[in-house]
């Protein structure tokens, strides 16, 4: 195995069948190996540096029904909230004075905001705040959704892909949602002219390691500037309640294949692997990635985000997440920047 690690690192790049053999047959050797490596190529391409993105999640309203997640429609135990345009602006300028540069706006697909809606908020973070990075969040919309709201200044947008293999894909997605739109999205937004993210669960009810390997494949097509990874974590008012979770050495080595995979990447520690294990954003930067996405929202408002179950930091102010992960970042070696933290450029 340490062949094959070998040579995605020289390479950058392997065969289907080869990160199918890697992620299903690696030991706990080839993945300390593996991490070595990563760690190496992301202080090429970005030192010690973690940056900070601020999470605003401003609204659970969501008109789809994806089987893993907990603000589904159909769950009707999830107390409902939105913030609106004030809040937001609040959250942004307590934001800013805590260091952040970046402010992502994340929700479920809530038809009430309206593009209208949309370009309002994002056009007034943007010339309030003209140094910083406003990435969205908020799902599929059509072409010219995403081109109104990128000429109102939306800097990047996050979308993940779930999962590459459309079969799989519909086992975790009602009819009524198509992979085939879903990656026409991607492909939409990346035209445009974002920073694109898209991203996958990993664990996710009836993943194989071959549907993992094809999302390496389809990262390494689609060359996305940033890529969003966590364990699949079973939300206990979903179809998927009785599944089990995904592991934090399955993320941790999905991490380290793709900062090798595309070493320039923008790659968060995210929130889901912090709660499957209390070091796991730590953990995670240890195999390659290099930024952190502390929360912005009102703490009042925390508790409703609920995608999955026992979510941590939905307890904390601002203040506090952003410190507790400076200090985190320190006690590894590593330091939170206060910059926009574009990506390197994708090579
Ligand atoms: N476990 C882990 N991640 C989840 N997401 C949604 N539900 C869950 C869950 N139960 C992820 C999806 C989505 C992102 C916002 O959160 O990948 O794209
Ligand atoms: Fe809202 Fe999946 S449940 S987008």
């Amino acid at each position: 195995m340490k062949a094959l690690i070998d040579k995605l690192y020289s390479t950058s790049s392997l065969t289907k069948e080869e990160y199918t053999k890697l992620i299903q047959h690696h030991s706990g050797s080839d993945a300390e190996y593996l991490y070595s490596l990563a760690v190496k190529r992301r202080k090429e391409y970005y030192g010690t540096d973690v940056y900070i993105r601020g999470l605003i999640e401003f609204t659970n309203y969501c008109k789809n029904d994806c089987l893993y997640c907990g603000i589904r429609r159909s769950n009707k135990n999830t107390e409902r909230y939105r913030l609106d345009k004030d809040d937001i602006l609040a959250c942004c300028e307590q934001g800013y004075g805590l260091g952040f540069r970046t402010f992502v706006l994340q929700g479920g697909e809530d038809p009430y905001f309206t593009d209208e809606r949309i370009c309002d908020i994002v056009s007034s973070i943007k010339s309030s705040y003209p140094d910083c990075a406003v990435t969205l969040s908020i799902g599929e919309k059509e072409h010219a959704s995403y081109k109104a709201f990128f000429d109102a200044g939306a800097d990047r947008y996050l979308l993940r892909h779930e999962t590459a293999d459309n079969n799989h894909y519909r086992k975790l997605h009602p009819s009524e949602m198509s992979p085939e739109h879903r990656k026409q999205c991607l492909y939409d937004l990346k035209a445009i002219g974002y920073q694109v993210g898209c991203g996958f669960m990993v664990g996710s009810p009836y993943q194989t390691a071959e549907n993992l390997a094809d999302d390496m494949m389809f990262l390494k097509e689609f060359r996305p500037h940033m890529v969003g990874i966590g364990p699949f974590i079973s939300q206990h008012d979903t179809p998927f309640s009785d599944f089990e979770s995904g592991t934090l050495d399955q993320t941790l080595f999905m991490l380290g294949l793709i900062r090798l995979t595309l070493p320039y990447v923008l790659l968060p520690s995210t929130t889901a692997l912090g709660t499957i294990h209390p070091l796991g954003r730590e953990k995670g930067v240890l195999a390659g990635a290099n930024v952190v996405m502390p929360n912005l929202s009102p703490v009042s408002v925390r508790k409703k985000y609920l995608l999955y179950d026992n979510k941590i930091c939905t307890g904390d102010e601002a203040a506090e997440c952003k410190n507790c992960l400076q200090m985190r970042m320190r006690s590894i070696g590593y330091d939170v920047v206060s910059s926009r933290g574009d990506c390197a450029g994708i090579k």
